[in-house]
């Protein structure tokens, strides 16, 4: 049976620590490893706009030997209407494993369920696994302990938060998140986490959710797909910012994370991003670390065992 990651919850808690620890050691090897993935190829599809992922997928599938192809969504005939179960099933007799970021979460499943190679979930508006994947890697780097650390996310309940709230739950991680009223988590998302035996808290002031976290963690206040709702979103997030003073009710050694891109002057400052408690550019590096490792354990040949 192939294996897919659309969810950070198709992972168990020990496949998270299996892939953690493999990627910490592609990371020792700074590309200088075997290349478990000679001879395949990787297909990339974006519906949206992409740095990190795009270009750690495309690096991480190069230095495992594998053949990475960026498919953009409007120049392939899905952009004429040949329907995402064909596409599947077309790519399928042609690479070993699919990337898709796309607008509606629908679409990655449909790939999943059409698809008889691992489908890899580069974002959709529901959720992000590889971002958390990274950020669980970067906190770990940092605490030598993922169980019991105290998380707060600052901002949209959106695409990243739904994952990181799953990956609190999977982990026995605390997290407390402060969105406006309207921007937070949906209902779905916090019941799949309880049921998980998470126990996520939504709250409404930022510094409710900092005062003691050792990780505060922020993103966009306007999603990709969400622009045509710029001009209200600016209004009502202003103070969901992660800025010295919020880190300043935080612990004394907390870390700052944020997926990027970041909007400074926005959701983070440049004072925070570029202070000592960052660790948002380890968090970008190791994108590709665990993209490595997410990628050797699905494509690989021990993958079907
Ligand atoms: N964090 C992240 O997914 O960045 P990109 O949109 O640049 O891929
Ligand atoms: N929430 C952001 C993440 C970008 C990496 C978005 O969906 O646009």
């Amino acid at each position: 049976m192939k294996k897919d990651l659309i969810s950070i919850s198709d992972l168990s808690k020990e496949d998270i620590m299996r892939l953690l620890e493999s990627a910490e050691a592609f990371l020792a090897r700074r590309g200088r490893h075997g290349q478990p993935l000679q001879g395949k190829s990787l297909a990339m599809i974006f519906e949206k706009p992409s740095t990190r992922t795009r270009v750690s997928l495309e690096v991480a599938a190069a230095e495992l030997g594998a053949h990475p192809l960026y498919l953009s969504a409007n120049e392939l005939q899905l952009g004429r209407g040949e329907t995402i179960a064909d596409t599947a099933r077309v790519l399928s007799r042609y690479v070993h494993g699919i990337t898709a970021r796309v607008y509606s979460h629908h679409t990655v499943l449909q790939l999943a369920q059409h698809a008889s190679v691992p489908v890899i979930n580069a974002l959709s508006d529901w959720e992000h696994p590889l971002q958390i994947l990274a950020d669980l890697q970067t906190m770990r780097q940092r605490f030598a302990k993922l169980e019991g650390l105290r998380l707060a996310w600052v901002g949209d309940g959106n695409n990243v938060c739904n994952s990181l709230i799953l990956a609190s739950a999977i982990l026995g991680m605390e997290i407390t998140v402060a969105s406006p009223a309207g921007y937070q988590p949906k209902a779905r998302i916090l019941e799949q986490a309880k049921s998980l035996g998470g126990w996520p808290k939504v709250v409404a002031e930022p510094d409710d959710a900092a005062r003691g976290a050792d990780v505060l963690i922020t993103d966009t206040w306007v999603s990709m797909g969400d622009e045509g709702e710029e001009a209200e979103r600016l209004r009502v997030f202003g103070k969901y910012q992660l800025n010295s003073e919020i880190m300043g009710l935080a612990a004394e050694d907390a870390i700052a994370l944020h997926c990027l891109p970041a909007h400074r002057g926005q959701e983070i400052t440049d004072e925070v991003m570029d202070g000592p408690q960052s660790a948002v550019f380890d968090e970008a590096e190791n994108r590709m670390h665990t993209s490595k490792a997410v990628m050797a354990w699905l494509m690989g040949e021990r993958s079907q065992s």
